[in-house]
């Protein structure tokens, strides 16, 4: 069983994403006759590199990690393009987590002023949020996300089966965007997360299918009303700003690690801005709690502070903040970074 969910684009077909048992649709979505080119990671190759290889005549492994997600990746991606006289018809398929389908998408989009692509996303963080919606790019210095382009897949195939391989810290991570979503507007799929346990959303595939399902839905939704984030789209970066501080500060915490941490900070701020009760803030800091998230970091606020004021995506002394009025119901406020730092 699986249901697709479309998200449309500009003079093309939607962008479907498939949830489900959808690994086996793989061949109905690549385009016949066409060279197909996978690109991977090692973690993902070995487990499902004999997969892969049945659809993809070629396959570039890239190596993983935050740290790689750069320019440097995707010239290694390009020069390989290039040797194998890869052209305007080659078709290409990003496999595994975020920080591939993030790499790929940024890659195909450039190479020869982009080529087709789609996903397939292994992990649940990529299948709930980064493969969805079309952002693709690199960090640049040590800064997420400095480079890229909006540019959806023509499909993303989200298989619940392969996060049965997932390492369960990675499984947690995915948990941070879900419960993210929730909060900005599911409040039933936030409710999940406070009765269930990793463990127990693990073993519950129909439990699990749904939630996945309900969270891409919250993207959708979003993109479809502002694809190239003029407004609404903001809202899909609660918690971030204080995620991707945390991200830059310390190599302990993954992205849904800081994304957990980021979502209790902003919850507290949100809390102490008088929009949110604090019983509902209590919530908050539960569900990232019981998803085995960090709901802290031994970062001090004071340094977090800092690292907002030289966050490079400042606009003036001013950045969006994404603000909890409800479980379900979030805010955008400019808001000076100096005020923002009082508050953490
Ligand atoms: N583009 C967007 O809109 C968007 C949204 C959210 C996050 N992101 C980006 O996504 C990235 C994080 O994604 P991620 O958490 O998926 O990281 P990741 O790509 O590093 O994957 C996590 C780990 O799990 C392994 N893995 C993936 N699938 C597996 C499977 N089925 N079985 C076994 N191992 C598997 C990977 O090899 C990796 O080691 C960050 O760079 C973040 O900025 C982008
Ligand atoms: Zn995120």
């Amino acid at each position: 069983m699986v249901t697709t969910i479309e998200i449309k684009r500009e003079m093309r077909n939607p962008s479907k994403v498939i949830v489900g048992d959808a690994l086996r649709l793989l061949p109905d979505v690549l385009p016949v006759g066409r060279r197909v080119v996978a690109i991977t990671d090692p973690n993902v190759d070995a487990i499902y590199g004999e997969v892969i290889r049945a659809h993809a005549g070629e396959v570039i492994v890239i190596p993983t990690g935050e740290e790689n997600k750069t320019f440097a990746t995707v010239e290694a991606i390009h020069r390989r393009l290039v040797e194998i006289g890869a052209d305007r018809r080659t078709y290409i398929v990003g496999v595994g987590g975020g920080i591939t389908t993030d790499v790929t998408g940024f890659a195909a989009s450039t190479y020869l002023r982009g080529v087709e692509f789609g996903f397939v996303a292994t992990s649940l963080l990529a299948q709930v949020d980064a493969s969805v919606g079309g952002k693709n790019g690199v960090n640049v210095a040590g800064y997420k996300n400095m480079a890229g382009v909006f540019n959806q897949p023509d499909f993303v195939l989200c298989d619940t089966g392969v996060l049965a391989t997932l390492p369960p810290r990675e499984f947690r991570a995915g948990l941070a965007e879900m419960i993210k979503a929730g909060i900005i507007a599911d409040p039933a799929l936030f409710e999940i997360f406070e009765s269930h346990s990793p463990e127990e959303l693990l073993a519950d595939t129909e439990l699990l299918t749904g939630a996945i399902t309900a969270a891409i839905k919250v993207k959708a939704a979003i993109v479809d009303a502002d694809e190239r984030e003029a407004g609404e789209r903001r809202k899909l970066n609660l918690g971030h700003t204080v995620a991707h501080a945390i991200e830059k500060l310390s190599r302990r915490y993954n992205h849904g690690e800081a994304v957990g941490a980021g979502l209790v900070a902003i919850a507290g701020v949100s809390e102490r801005l008088g929009l949110l009760a604090t019983a509902e803030c209590d919530r908050i800091v539960r569900a990232v709690e019981k998803a085995g998230l960090p709901t802290a970091t031994e970062i001090p606020a004071a340094e977090t502070a800092r690292a907002l004021t030289r966050d490079k995506k400042v606009e003036g002394d001013e950045l969006w903040l994404v603000v909890v009025r409800a479980i379900g119901d979030v805010d955008v406020r400019r808001t000076p970074i100096g005020e923002l730092a009082a508050l953490l």
